[in-house]
């Protein structure tokens, strides 16, 4: 059975052509999209390292149906992250590994678009579902606390609402705030 269906993946249209209608979101975006940026460490929905933004949610796209996306948007860590959550990620050291990285800002993204100031327990059960057992989750709070301050700094500054949505960032590859090697790992991580 051929399904041929429509996406919006970080804001652009692209098509989908499936030969399985059970084929998860996760292999689509990486294995006909080319969109890499949800790494597949786990495949079982329990590392949350596949995360993206569907329709503003975050999901974890290993155990989301493809067919079910017609005309959904989808946003990877290339199209979901704020400009602020990524600077803030770079200098405070919370960039780690390939795998975890681009999952934990984009629920990072997610967080900061329900809760412009989350508290660390908040920000704890935000990333319960990104699993990193090598290194630890502080460096990770100090990011999320200085992209926050970033952020109503910001809207304090413009008169914009802090709460949903955040609005994408340029591609880090275009962005000269990150320190060099952090770009590669902010969007696509290892492949
Ligand atoms: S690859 Fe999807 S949760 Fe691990
Ligand atoms: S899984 Fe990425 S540093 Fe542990």
């Amino acid at each position: 059975m051929r399904l041929e269906l429509t996406l919006l993946v970080d804001g652009e249209a692209v098509t989908a052509v499936l030969d399985r209608p059970g084929e998860s979101l996760l292999r689509t975006l990486r294995e006909r999209l080319g969109r890499t940026g949800a790494k597949n460490a786990c495949e079982q929905g329990e590392c949350g390292s596949c995360t993206v933004l569907l329709d503003g949610e975050a999901v974890v796209s290993c155990l989301v149906a493809t067919a079910q996306c017609e005309g959904r948007e989808v946003r990877t860590v290339a199209g979901a992250v704020p400009g602020e959550v990524r600077e803030a990620f770079a200098a405070c050291g919370a960039v780690q590994c390939g795998f975890c990285t681009p999952g934990l800002l984009v629920s990072v993204a997610d967080l900061l678009g329900r809760n412009p100031d989350p508290a660390d327990a908040e920000i704890r059960e935000a990333l319960a579902g990104n699993l990193c057992r090598c290194t630890g989750y502080e460096k990770i709070i100090e990011a999320v606390h200085r992209a926050a301050t970033a952020r109503t700094a910001e809207n304090t500054h413009t008169g914009a609402p802090g709460t949903r949505p955040l609005p994408p960032s340029p591609s880090p590859e275009k962005d000269p705030t990150l320190p060099h090697g952090c770009d590669s790992v902010m969007t696509e991580g290892r492949t």
